[in-house]
């Protein structure tokens, strides 16, 4: 979809009825066509975070999903590669900047390892940048490269307790592998 696209369909207009993986499915074929022909992390990553926030907002009869209070993502800064710069995002203003290996963003990034935290009390270091925030799931966005580069993460929090499961694991870390492949880092 070329800047000059002024007429397209709008994306987050997602049915209130679907299910959870049929939302997720929506959202990673959006990427998909959003993305084609654009290369522009920056550009591609606002409209990940916007569908992502659309997506659970929509979600109306999952009271899980409907509580997410913050979707977006950081970035390795590319000033200071020992550390995570905020990227985009919806929701409240959040930490700018986290050490690798710090909070739970910090320990996806150190470990290429999802991380899914039922409660963000129980996850060691745990970085609140919001005090609602009750849980949390953190996927690493890895280059397909010889190093396995780690370039960012995928960051979604929940105002509810067990907020994610392995259905969100299964389809953020598929959205993480679209976002390594069609950006250049
Ligand atoms: N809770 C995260 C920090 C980022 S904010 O939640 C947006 C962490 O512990 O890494």
């Amino acid at each position: 979809m070329g800047s000059d696209d002024t007429h397209h369909a709008d994306l987050t207009n997602f049915s209130g009825s679907s299910s959870k993986r049929e939302i997720y499915e929506t959202i990673l074929l959006s990427c998909e066509g959003l993305f084609f022909e654009q290369r522009n992390w920056v550009c591609n990553l606002a409209n990940a975070a916007s569908l992502l926030w659309y997506g659970y907002k929509t979600n109306t009869h999952d009271t899980k999903q409907n509580a997410v209070n913050w979707a977006g993502f950081y970035v390795l800064d590319a000033t200071n590669k020992n550390q995570l710069i905020l990227g985009p995002f919806q929701g409240k203003v959040a930490c700018q900047t986290i050490k690798i290996g710090n909070g739970v963003c910090g320990t996806a990034a150190a470990t290429r390892e999802t991380q899914l935290v039922r409660d963000v009390e129980k996850f060691p270091g745990h970085i609140a940048c919001d005090g609602g925030t009750k849980s949390e799931i953190v996927v690493p966005i890895v280059l397909n490269d010889e190093a396995k580069t780690v370039v960012g993460v995928i960051d979604i929090d929940c105002e509810e307790l067990e907020g994610f499961d392995e259905v969100d694991k299964e389809y953020l870390e598929k959205l993480a592998k679209v976002i390594a492949d069609s950006c250049d880092w």
